[in-house]
């Protein structure tokens, strides 16, 4: 089988989770390449609602093997949290491997996002709050600490006291903070350390071996396109890179091994933080799409701006991902809109259309985007299960995405459930057939 990545095609909360669930089935193994704990992944199967930040959505297939990788950055509370969440919901996480060269996450990494964002004032990001960002600093710094580290009872208590004492040094004179309690900070976290232990491993070997294998491995994304530090709306992004790039930098294979990408976008768009969004609508159709689309963040509960589809955008996540097919999910929100639109280009004050995105769309405040609109749809669709059952705007809606991204579409979502898809088999094991 092949390997796939997995990548949010727009700014984020695509429904990332629902797809990689699905192709995680028979997969051999799923890995977290990027990221941290500002990702927000839910999955529902049957009633119950699984949320996820850093562990791979799949995780709820009991056979496949986990794996956080070299990319991603871990908060070791949340991350124990969340292994303790699953255990309560009677799953088991013996098949979850983390990275030793993963980076960690520590407390004085979520005081300086927050600080840092204080300062910013009306500028600010509209970061999670996570300590995303400083995290991804630090290890650009090379002052950062990784987890293999981290867990090594002979190293841990030595390296935490350097590194809480100089950041509390730091912290001090640039925001005025209060110093850390180092004592019951390395109370705290090594208590952690002691329960993650037994997972931390070097899994770029074991990334590789079920890359070479029979079943393949599913590289799932977290975050979006637009997102991605060099290629996204900068510098309103995160400091990682979702783009399926990051999977071959986040885990150590490749780039020969990727052998298809699969983009995952809503039928419209949506954002959190600040930031450029053409398509934004500030008003009844941004609420209905809010609404009926539950719209509220998984990790900060903030309510998500809204607009209409933005091909534009999509084009060019086809381009910096090489995309093999799209994954076209939310169909069922649009659904009673007497019409529906699809931004097909941006024009210049002096009447110019431009069709692809331009590298300095962040402060280019005076493209108004061009729509397409098409007619809408009435039919509740959530409960169809088969393309040909669609209403006939809602499939030529889907047809007209396809045309204006050049790409087919690999599957269609109708709702959150696992069984509310509708999959195109022969697009999927066409555009991403194994090259091995
Ligand atoms: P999933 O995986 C949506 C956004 C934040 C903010 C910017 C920087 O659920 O799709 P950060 O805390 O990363 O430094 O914030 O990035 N952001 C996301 N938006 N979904 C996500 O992840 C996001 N992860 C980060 O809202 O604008
Ligand atoms: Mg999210």
């Amino acid at each position: 089988m092949a390997n796939i990545v997995i990548v949010g095609a727009q700014w984020g909360d695509e429904a990332k989770g629902k797809i990689v669930d699905y192709l995680a089935n028979d997969k051999e193994m799923v890995v977290r390449y990027g990221g941290g704990n500002n990702a927000g992944h839910s999955v529902t199967v049957g009633n119950i609602l699984y949320k996820f930040h850093l562990i791979p959505s799949g995780i709820l297939n009991c056979d496949t093997v986990c794996v956080i990788s070299d990319g991603v950055v871990i908060d070791p509370g949340v991350l124990v949290k969340e292994i303790k969440g699953l255990h309560a919901q009677g799953l088991s996480t013996s098949n979850l491997k983390i990275s030793s060269s993963a980076h960690v996450i520590l407390p004085y990494h979520r005081l300086q996002d927050e600080l840092e964002e204080r300062r910013r004032g009306d500028t600010k990001i509209g970061t999670t709050g996570r300590g995303i960002g400083p995290a991804y600093m630090d290890k650009a710094a090379r002052v950062g600490l990784r987890l293999g580290e981290f867990v090594r009872p002979d190293r841990f208590e030595s390296r935490m006291t350097s590194l809480l004492a100089a950041k509390n040094e730091s912290l001090a004179k640039l925001y005025g903070a209060e110093p850390l309690d180092v004592h019951k900070t390395l109370e705290e976290y090594r208590d952690y350390a002691d329960y993650l232990r037994p997972y931390v491993m070097d899994t770029s070997r074991l990334i590789y071996e079920a890359a070479r294998g029979e079943k393949g491995v599913l590289f799932e994304g977290a975050q979006g396109t637009l997102l991605d530090l060099d290629l996204g709306t900068y510098p309103f992004v995160t400091s990682s890179h979702p783009i399926a790039g990051g999977a071959c930098i986040g885990t150590g294979i490749g780039p020969t091994f990727i052998d298809g990408v699969i983009g995952v976008a809503k039928s419209y768009t949506t954002r959190v933080g600040a930031g450029v969004f053409p398509t934004e609508q500030v008003n009844e159709i941004g609420e209905y799409i809010r609404e009926r689309g539950h719209e509220y963040g998984t990790t900060t509960g903030r309510p998500r701006r809204c607009g209409w589809l933005d091909t534009v955008i999509l084009r060019y996540s086809v381009q910096v991902n090489g995309m093999s097919c799209l994954s076209l999910g939310h169909l069922d929100v649009l659904s009673g809109l007497d019409e529906v639109k699809i931004c097909v280009a941006y024009r210049e004050p002096d009447g110019s259309l431009i069709t692809q995105m331009p590298t300095d769309l962040p402060y280019r405040e005076e493209l108004e985007p061009v729509y397409e609109t098409l007619p809408g749809w009435k039919e509740d669709v959530s409960a169809v299960r088969e393309y040909t059952d669609l209403p006939e705007n809602a499939k030529l809606f889907a047809k007209r995405v396809a045309e204006l991204i050049e790409i087919p579409i690999g599957t269609l979502s109708v709702g959150p459930g696992r069984e509310q898809t509708i999959i195109f088999e022969d697009v999927i094991q066409s555009r991403c057939k194994k090259r091995r």
